[in-house]
């Protein structure tokens, strides 16, 4: 790819920085989930825009990494190996399902269908939470 970065000039401390919004998004999930359970509304949508902007952000990092430093390929063995890809596998897939799933939960926010809001929302946070921490997990594995 004509992109591509000499090895020297690649961006080393970015999948660190994917990591820790990953991680922030996390944490802004969890915490939105409590307010809305305490009925802070305000506080709920606060903190789940949060997490829409962090996870954003990170997919901008995630395929800007990639996209200069082509695949990093994990060179773990043995049992680690299949503990990778048995994380890898289902986090790929349903970070690719969670784009719509989120712009769905938010629409149906704006729009005020808060039944339609919560009933897609049941399904959307504990799927986006899976993928923001196996997103940091995987980090961990690769890099770490
Ligand atoms: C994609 C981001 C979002 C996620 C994952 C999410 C998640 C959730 C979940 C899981 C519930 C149900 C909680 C329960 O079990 O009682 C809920 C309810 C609710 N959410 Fe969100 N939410 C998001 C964004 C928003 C935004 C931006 C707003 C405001 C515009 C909002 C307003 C509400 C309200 C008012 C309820 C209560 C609905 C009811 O009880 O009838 N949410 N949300």
């Amino acid at each position: 790819m004509g992109s591509r970065l000499a090895p020297s000039q690649t961006p080393v401390h970015l999948p660190a920085f994917n990591a820790a919004l990953n991680a922030a998004s996390a944490v802004l999930l969890v915490c939105g989930y409590f307010f809305i359970r305490r009925r802070r509304r305000q506080a709920h949508h606060w903190s789940m825009l949060g997490a829409f902007f962090f996870s954003g952000l990170f997919l901008a990092g995630y395929l800007w990494f990639h996209f200069h430093a082509g695949i990093v390929r994990y060179r773990g063995r043995g049992w680690l190996r299949v503990v990778y890809f048995s994380i890898l596998i289902p986090h790929t897939i349903l970070a690719a399902a969670i784009v719509p799933l989120a712009l769905l939960t938010l629409t149906h926010a704006f729009r005020g269908r808060f039944d339609r809001h919560r009933r897609i929302a049941r399904w959307t946070l504990p799927l986006w939470l899976f993928v923001s921490v196996t997103g940091v997990v995987v980090y961990f594995m690769l890099f770490g």
